[in-house]
């Protein structure tokens, strides 16, 4: 550690490396002020030196070898920002095992591999920051960390992905279908080329599992979270949601149920008056119940260059101010590998079926029957006729455990009387 002043190695110089670079030589000086120690930015790690930048960076810093970072002993924190699995794990490994601080925005390493490396970084006296892994500029880690510390988190609901959110917004609004909202979303620059990641729940999952390993102190992996993306939501289930009260909106849900973990990502909807019912566009909302602090709602711009800067240099910031009082910030970093997470079929929810049926007698009385046989009982109902020969039969339930919905689903679908059950949703 030099006097007053921490070195930075940064890897990555995309969409928020440009910007933390920018922030770091731009802003020097006011935030040597805040931190009262020097931020430095020496070394540049990129894949193309040649590529331009939208940062003026001394082109003497950039290097395309790792080594440069990892293995110089006057770097003192490695900001990650390359984004991806590997080799973003090893370098961020390398770094701590050479004694140097590290802050970083990727999700995927934190939601796989979170827990060992702060195992690893308490073992080596160093810290590890990731505010910017969750929710882009909102403040959410840090809050678990610090502000909500006291409490016993009950519940985290959250619209975290804002590529998603979008998507869905503008099926609702403007009745696109799911691949006409997402080349819109594409050509806005709120989606990327293969949307898969986000579409499909991932990115979502990702996120759970950080929020809920540092909101339930528990070692949540994402392969244990139970995972559905928005691919089965058509433009008719937004009028039939709106009708009977709700928005829809693709939910990552974490609850504390006794010794065990609820956590999963799926479409639901969402009723309005709800504070994530109206969550619009690109946004993110965090939702969490602490036994002590009651409800807390934190909102705000998910993703985006400048955002996710915020974090990442509120994170140095933070750093470098417990580097200099010589005090160490690895507050609620400690993960119960025991705790088990509720299978889906165990779960609790209500839901929501779209079917098309045969338009004659005795097709509710069918329907009802297995509704009746598997114990779920009937909230709502609407039918509408669609042609001459089919309707559509919208059923909306009382909380049953997920697995009687599922038998309910797959049962209905085979009756003769039933052409499809086109949608199946939960209800928040
Ligand atoms: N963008 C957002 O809104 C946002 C929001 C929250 C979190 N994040 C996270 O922030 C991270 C960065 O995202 P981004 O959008 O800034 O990505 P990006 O625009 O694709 O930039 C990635 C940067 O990393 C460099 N890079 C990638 N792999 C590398 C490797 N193996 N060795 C050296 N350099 C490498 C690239 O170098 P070249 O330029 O030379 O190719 C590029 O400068 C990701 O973990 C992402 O999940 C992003």
């Amino acid at each position: 550690m030099h006097e007053a002043a921490l070195h930075v190695g940064l890897i990555g110089l995309g969409t928020v490396g440009s910007q933390v670079a920018d922030r770091l030589l731009n802003r020097r000086e006011v935030l040597r002020r805040r931190a009262g120690v020097d931020l430095v930015l020496d070394r540049v790690l990129v894949r193309d030196p040649t590529r331009p930048r939208a940062v003026a960076v001394p082109r003497e810093m950039l290097t395309t070898d790792p080594a440069d970072l990892l293995e110089d002993p006057c770097l003192d924190v490695i900001v990650e920002v390359a984004g991806g699995e590997e080799p973003a794990r090893s370098y961020l490994e390398r770094a701590i095992r050479a004694g140097k601080h590290v802050v970083t925005a990727n999700k995927v390493v934190m939601a796989r591999h979170g827990p060992e490396l702060l195992e690893l970084a308490g073992a080596m006296n160093v810290d590890v920051y990731f505010e910017a892994a969750v929710g882009g500029g909102i403040p959410l880690i840090s809050t678990f960390k610090v502000d909500l510390l006291a409490n016993d988190i009950q519940r985290i609901m959250a619209v975290i992905n804002g590529t998603t959110n979008y998507v869905l917004g503008r099926m609702a609004d403007a009745g696109l279908s799911l691949e006409e909202a997402v080349a819109e979303a594409q050509t806005a620059g709120y989606a990327e080329a293969d949307p898969t990641e986000d579409v499909g729940g991932y990115d979502a999952v990702s996120k759970l599992a950080i929020m809920a390993s540092i909101g339930f102190g528990a070692r949540i992996h994402p392969d244990q979270i139970y995972r559905e993306g928005i691919e089965g939501v058509e433009p008719v289930d937004f009028r039939y949601a709106r009708e009977l009260g709700y928005e829809v909106k693709l939910l990552a849900y974490a609850a504390r149920a006794g010794e065990r973990v609820e956590a999963r990502v799926h479409p639901v909807l969402v009723p309005h008056g709800h504070p994530l019912a109206v969550v619009e566009g690109a946004h993110n909302a965090v939702y969490v119940e602490g036994d002590l602090v009651g409800e807390v709602l934190l909102q705000g711009l998910g993703a985006g260059g400048r955002p996710t800067a915020s974090s990442v240099v509120g994170d140095l910031l933070d750093l470098a101010r417990s580097v200099h009082r010589q005090v160490q910030h690895r507050a609620a970093a400690q993960f119960d590998a025991q705790v088990q997470v509720v299978p889906m079929d165990e779960v609790g929810t209500r839901a929501y079926f779209r079917c098309r049926v045969a338009d004659r007698p005795g097709v509710l009385a069918a329907i009802c029957q297995v509704f009746g046989e598997e114990g779920v009982s009937i909230a709502s109902a609407i039918q509408k006729e669609s042609d001459d020969v089919s309707a559509e039969f919208v059923v909306t339930t009382h909380r049953s455990p997920d697995a009687a919905l599922r038998r309910t689903r797959a049962r209905i679908a085979r009756l003769d009387v039933v052409h499809s059950v086109r949608a199946f949703l939960r209800v928040l």
